[in-house]
């Protein structure tokens, strides 16, 4: 039979073949091998041969695997002055005995060349989708499935921008579409761009699409003069996160029974009045997901809230605190339990079955208000089925420490979450969480971070704890 190899086709029918590729999240071989299948195919019922596994043999080749157990990060290095921390970045990702593979793009190589970057990784970087070398020596879905995690840093805005429309026109999105792995990005950015509409709202179907976040912190930007939110993470912040994520992905809590409370409560006035706060849930259900990433059997335990149900978390839609005692009671025993909601502390004694009338000449209607039963007290108080560990938040505007270390004792949990829900700090309803965790040995001051990079570090701390390391 006669051969022909892909290298021998025509640039135009080599370029329309890799468009198609990248399209289809396949390497260009096997694009070529199911075209070639698909027009081979008798069009009667005839069952289709199993698709050929994808050739590794060349990848071995330049790119021997890393040794057994060895983590795999693939850095996409972004085109923005920060651009430069990414050096450093590779070597503290060494420095942690993980194998680093590097892509830049091509703003990238406007900031650092493959040249260096490739020097430090210690071997060659990728850099572009349609460069026949790599796609035969590697593809553009090898990078994307042999990487455990894909870290993005810097990320730009326009990159950013790019991931949350699903784009693939260059190596780098093309990889982040075609991957499973999970996806850290370290924004970088001018604090006008990071605060625009359109970059929040990438951000906000990013982090819907499951993207971690380290970063941005604020400081000088490069641009004389400007300070604000938009540099990137520290190398060495960038590193811890990586760990967390990987160390997720170990299954720390496997076999471990983790429930969280999370959202607000609904306390009826009549059937179509309720009192409520401005929980979003946002950080309750990060924790349920970190926690299920983390291998634990997870159920959550949710007032209403604007957010789809965690990826293999088992929830329970409540609505009122009494509701959510009964949820909570229900899902005993558990080993952790983590009180994120912000329960409604009274509700309506006598709340209406029909709706309240106004009636001309009336005075106001009286609502006289009952205390709610205080869940995280109950659990934390119970003489059986105590779960091992038991995490309040503490919800404050004012003298955060002190409240915080208050109610600790006095609910008689192990430790307290304490943040600061002035509006000013946009903490309730937004994406980001400055932390204080209480312990019986002090208080420590956790960075302002994510939602989701605060549920991590509680579940890596969750996991030191119950797993042997009592600190
Ligand atoms: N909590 C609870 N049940 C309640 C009230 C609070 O389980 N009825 C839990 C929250 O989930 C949180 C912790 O208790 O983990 C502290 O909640 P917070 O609102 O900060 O404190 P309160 O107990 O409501 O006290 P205060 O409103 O006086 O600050």
């Amino acid at each position: 039979m006669a051969s022909l190899t892909v290298r021998q086709l025509d640039e135009r029918i080599k370029k329309r073949l890799r468009l198609r590729a990248a399209r289809n999240g396949r390497s260009v071989e096997d694009e070529v091998r199911t075209i070639l299948r698909e027009a081979a195919e008798p069009s009667g019922n005839e069952a289709a041969e199993p698709p050929a596994p994808p050739s590794a043999t060349s990848a071995r080749r330049a790119h021997p695997a890393p040794a057994a157990g060895v983590k795999r990060v693939l850095l996409i290095v972004g085109g923005g002055i920060a651009a430069y921390k990414s050096l450093d970045l590779i070597r503290r990702l060494k420095e942690r005995g993980l194998a680093v593979r590097c892509i830049l793009t091509k703003a990238a190589e406007h900031f650092v060349t493959p040249l260096s970057a490739g020097a430090i990784v210690g071997e060659r970087v990728f850099t572009d989708l349609f460069d026949a070398a790599s796609e035969f020596d590697v593809g553009h879905i090898r990078l994307a499935r042999d990487a455990d995690l894909i870290v993005v840093a810097p990320a730009t805005a326009d990159l950013m921008a790019k991931m949350a429309g699903g784009h693939a026109d260059d190596l780098a999105t093309a990889v982040l579409l075609a991957t499973n792995a999970k996806i850290l990005l370290a924004p970088a950015m001018n604090p006008r761009m990071w605060s625009h509409k359109a970059t929040q709202r990438n951000l906000a179907q990013l982090a819907a699409d499951g993207v971690a976040l380290v970063g941005p912190n604020e400081g000088e930007m490069a641009e004389a003069g400007e300070r604000g939110l938009g540099r990137m993470a520290e190398p060495l912040e960038i590193a811890a996160a990586v760990e967390r994520l990987l160390a997720g992905a170990v299954q720390t809590l496997k076999g471990k029974r983790v429930l969280i409370t999370s959202g607000p409560t609904h306390e009826p006035i009549d059937p179509v009045r309720y009192i409520a706060n401005r929980s979003s849930g946002k950080q309750g259900h990060a924790i349920a997901a970190a926690a299920s990433a983390a291998g634990a059997e997870v159920v959550l335990v949710s007032g209403p809230v604007n957010l789809p149900d965690p990826h293999g978390v088992s929830v329970v839609h409540v609505e009122t605190a009494r509701d959510m005692l009964q949820a909570v009671e229900r899902a005993l025993p558990a080993d952790v339990a983590i009180f994120a909601a912000a329960v409604a502390d009274w509700r309506v004694a006598n709340a209406g079955e029909q709706k309240i009338k106004k009636k001309p000449g009336q005075r106001t209607p009286d609502l006289p208000l009952i205390e709610n039963p205080d869940i995280l007290a109950t659990i934390a108080q119970r003489k059986a089925q105590r779960p091992e560990l038991v995490i309040g938040f503490a919800a404050e505007t004012e003298n955060v420490a002190a409240n915080a270390k208050d109610k600790l004792a006095r609910k008689g949990c192990d430790w307290i979450l304490a943040n600061d829900v002035s509006p000013q700090t946009g903490i309730m309803g937004g994406d980001r969480n400055t932390i204080q965790l209480v312990t019986a040995a002090g208080i420590e001051a956790w960075p302002p971070q994510s939602k989701e990079d605060v549920a991590a570090m509680l579940i890596a701390r969750i996991a030191d704890r119950i797993n042997g390391d009592k600190a």
